[in-house]
């Protein structure tokens, strides 16, 4: 699993608590924490650091991943008129230096291009992680949200395994799991890393049909388990598919990742997992 901080501005916490929810994740074995340069409006890497500063030895417990190609209009970026995309060399190249300043790390482990940007230049990009590699500013490279396409095509001008592509799986949202995108990464041997494993928390507290559906559904299936809760049932079933998907926790609540950790120890079925799908769909399999 991996420790997200999309929401980390919205956790309210002083640099002391960052540092101590960071040490208490690594704890329990998930070292891995995800960023962008955009989170919180451009500020989440910043107050990650400021936490990492305060005891520089937690570097290297942690691999890092960032993404970049996301442009927002922001007070970052006054002369920006609209939120659009940009994988050219000089974005990318530009993006990681203000990520390694901001995160107060030497190197990210990962780098993801964060969402398809119609104007990619394979070529351009390739020669960017190359760049980027020499410098010794990023390990490794993957992308999120890409089409198996999208990933073969740049995939076919790097030279290196890209290692992973990032994309929405939960049982309320869970294309990627039908339209080629995990059946590529499983014949590539590439595990997708899941956002959003309870929908932003929507599983949990949504009043839609489906959300309701799904959640009594996995309370059902929870109780079946020996009282596993909403959310542990959630993340194995993500983890049930053969991809091997690797959750991205959303949560700033230490309890809460304790609880998705222990979700490793479940196995669903193949008849819970399709339950869940089928009240998602609101209808049974054809
Ligand atoms: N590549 C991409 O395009 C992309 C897009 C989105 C996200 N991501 C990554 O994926 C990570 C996870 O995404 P996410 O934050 O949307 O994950 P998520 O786990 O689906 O949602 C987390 C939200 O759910 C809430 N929550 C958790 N348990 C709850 C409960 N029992 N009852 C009510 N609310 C609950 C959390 O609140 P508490 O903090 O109070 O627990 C938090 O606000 C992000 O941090 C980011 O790193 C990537």
């Amino acid at each position: 699993m991996v420790q997200g901080y999309w929401r980390l501005d919205d956790w309210q916490m002083t640099p002391q608590q960052r540092l101590s929810f960071l040490k208490s994740h690594i704890d329990l074995g998930i070292t891995t924490v995800d960023h962008a340069d955009i989170y919180g409006d451009y500020r989440c890497e910043t107050l990650f650091g400021q936490a990492v500063k305060l005891d520089p030895s937690v570097r290297k417990s942690i691999q890092v991943v960032s993404k970049c190609d996301i442009k927002l209009v922001s007070e970052a970026a006054p002369n920006r008129k609209i939120n659009h995309y940009d994988t050219s060399y000089h974005h990318i190249l530009e993006s990681v230096d203000h990520s390694l300043k901001r995160l107060g790390v030497e190197k990210l482990d990962v780098l993801l291009l964060h969402r398809p940007d119609a104007l990619m230049d394979a070529d351009e990009v390739a020669e960017a992680f190359t760049t980027l590699r020499y410098h010794g500013k990023v390990a490794h490279f993957g992308v999120s949200n890409f089409t198996p396409s999208q990933f073969d095509l740049l995939q076919s001008r790097w030279d290196e395994s890209l290692v992973t592509n990032q994309v929405e799986i939960n049982p309320l949202r869970f294309d990627v799991i039908h339209d080629g995108t995990l059946d590529q990464l499983q014949r590539l041997q590439v595990k997708p890393m899941a956002w959003s494993c309870l929908a932003g928390g929507e599983l949990l507290t949504g009043e839609s049909q489906q959300a309701v559906r799904v959640r009594e559904t996995l309370s059902a299936i929870g109780e079946e388990l020996g009282g596993a809760s909403i959310d542990q049932v959630i993340y194995a079933w993500v983890m049930r598919h053969p991809s091997k998907p690797l959750p991205i926790i959303g949560s700033g609540n230490i309890e809460r990742v304790k609880a998705a950790k222990q979700a490793y120890d479940l196995k669903l079925t193949r008849e819970q997992w399709y339950r869940i799908w089928v009240a998602s769909k609101g209808h049974n399999v054809p």
